[in-house]
């Protein structure tokens, strides 16, 4: 018989700890695990959808085209489905009906953006473009707005300044001598110069590195703010203490861009106070206007945020659809030559395009709306959410809910176009050759956060497409064709390729 108190059974204190330790653990563990379960039930009233995966719901279904596999989910589920993104319960709108529905006819009631840890991370939810639907939003949009009016789109001398980088723009391309070359960093630079001019009221050449490298660190976040790593981040905001993810490298890429941003001091240089020469004087001058005032979202924070967003929203757009439209044309070599012989007829002894000419231009617009429209420069738009609880086709939305427009779903809409995967510019032109618009089409989406910047990019594609091709035939070099499949990300971008421009008698 063993006494009662055998040393030789009872554990020691050490051994006890560890035990108690790991039971802790389970616990813990299996408290978050229910509660993380709890996240990803449908509430009662929500729209239905494909069944989650535990913990990480369907994040996985979206690793490659996301735009295709959600607008097939909804041909399942409904225009109006949802899905989980490890715990975060996510509507998906498909379809031009349901997109009006939410986007225009509700419009206050979709104009928000969802609390995630990567818009927190990045822009405290402040700036403009991911902003919450507040005060702060009103004030930096009204003065994006007025500034984009009052500097660029709404001057005549602003059409002049575009002109002159599409100058500086055929007369790099033209030292290429007819040569394969890939297009990106010319576009990108040009195309990033329009914004620069109303941002900073200056252009930088295109041989400045340190603004190159900045540009190529923001775009290469916009490909990764929507990477698995992304969704996993805003899904489990710990995972930002791993060593490793492609997540730390959006963070590394934002603190350099945000580095660079703080040298904005620079264009503010000669300012006078109420005599703004850019958005950044006009900025400084809000910020003075309320200094004091403890409501205001004006700050020198939300400066440099709202600049960086302005710069990567208008650049990396504008140059998609140009890199596409460059694509396309080598692609289509009759798509091509009709349009040269619209640009010679409209423009005789090489007159530089103005935008008056764009009504005498139907077939040009055609080739830029289908581009837009079969391209889907920002495929599920940018992620919005219900500013209060929403009622959408019987089903009940919560306040708060994170919304995905999916405008990819509304370019291939079969009930509002025929043949949608077929790429035709002639579908926006009538039987006299006039162009028409169509209703369907919302590649710079709709609504309250509606893109600020669209008649800027429609000037900037418009004069910059035409200037191109009225000097020069685009064409693959021999025996290759690139691929058309996009590299995904936020936006929809061509793989890189090379193009010869050659050039016209
Ligand atoms: C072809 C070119 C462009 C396309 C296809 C495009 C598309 C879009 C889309 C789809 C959105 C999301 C709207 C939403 O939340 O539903 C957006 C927002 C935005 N865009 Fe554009 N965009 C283009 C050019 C530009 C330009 C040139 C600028 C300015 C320089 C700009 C600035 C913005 C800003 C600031 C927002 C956020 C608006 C807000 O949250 O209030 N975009 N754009």
């Amino acid at each position: 018989m063993l006494p009662a108190h055998s040393p030789s059974l009872a554990p020691p204190p050490r051994d006890q700890t560890l035990l108690g330790l790991a039971c802790l653990a389970v616990a813990l563990l299996v408290v978050l695990l229910v509660r993380q379960l709890v996240k990803q039930r449908r509430p009662p009233g929500f729209p239905p959808g494909p069944s989650p995966i535990p913990i990480i719901g369907n994040i996985m279904s979206l690793a490659t085209e996301p735009h295709v596999f959600l607008k097939k989910q909804s041909e399942v589920h409904g225009q109006i489905f949802s899905i989980d993104l490890g715990g975060i319960l996510t509507v998906v709108l498909n379809g031009y009906d349901c997109i009006r529905e939410c986007l225009y006819n509700q419009s206050e009631v979709f104009a928000d953006r969802p609390s995630l840890p990567l818009f927190k991370k990045m822009t405290k939810s402040q700036g403009l473009l991911n902003c919450k639907y507040s005060k702060g939003w009103i004030e930096h949009r009204k003065l994006a707005c007025n500034s984009f009016r009052y500097f660029g789109s709404g001057q005549r001398l602003f059409e002049r300044k575009i002109s002159e980088e599409c100058m500086f723009f055929v007369d790099a391309i033209d030292k290429h001598k007819g040569k394969a070359f890939n297009p990106k960093h010319l576009v990108t630079n040009a195309v990033s110069n329009i914004t620069n001019l109303i941002i900073f009221g200056q252009r930088f050449t295109y041989d400045d590195h340190n603004f190159q490298h900045m540009i190529e660190l923001f775009s290469e976040n916009v490909e990764l703010a929507v990477s698995g790593w992304a969704l996993l981040y805003n899904a489990f905001p710990w995972i930002e203490y791993l060593p490793f993810g492609k997540h730390q490298k959006l963070f590394s890429n934002a603190a350099e861009v945000y580095k660079f941003l703080l040298q904005i001091n620079n264009f503010s240089q000669g300012r006078v106070p109420h005599m703004p020469r850019h958005y950044v004087d006009a900025y400084l001058d809000e910020l003075e206007r309320n200094v004091g005032d403890p409501s205001s979202s004006f700050s020198y924070e939300n400066l440099i945020y709202s600049v960086g967003e302005l710069i990567i929203a208008g650049t990396e757009t504008t140059t998609n659809t140009l890199r596409w439209a460059m694509l396309y044309m080598a692609l289509y070599p009759n798509i091509q030559e009709r349009v040269h012989r619209e640009i010679d007829s409209v423009l005789p002894n090489g007159r530089m395009p103005t935008l008056e000419d764009k009504q005498k231009m139907p077939y040009v617009e055609a080739v830029l709306h289908e581009i837009l429209r079969f391209c889907n420069i920002v495929p599920l738009g940018i992620f919005r959410a219900t500013s209060q609880d929403a009622n959408v086709n019987g089903y009940t939305i919560p306040k708060g809910t994170m919304v995905i427009t999916n405008l990819y779903s509304v370019h291939f809409d079969e009930k509002y176009w025929s043949d949608p995967g077929v790429f035709s510019p002639q579908r926006f032109l009538d039987a006299n050759g006039n162009f028409v618009r169509r209703e369907a089409f919302l590649p710079f989406s709709l609504g309250r956060r509606q893109c600020l910047g669209e008649q800027l990019a429609r000037m900037e594609m418009f004069l910059f497409f035409t200037t191109l091709l009225q000097r020069f035939h685009l064409q693959f070099p021999q025996g290759s064709i690139p691929t058309v499949a996009p590299k995904l990300g936020m936006t929809l971008q061509p793989k890189p390729y090379s193009i010869c421009a050659v050039r016209r008698q």
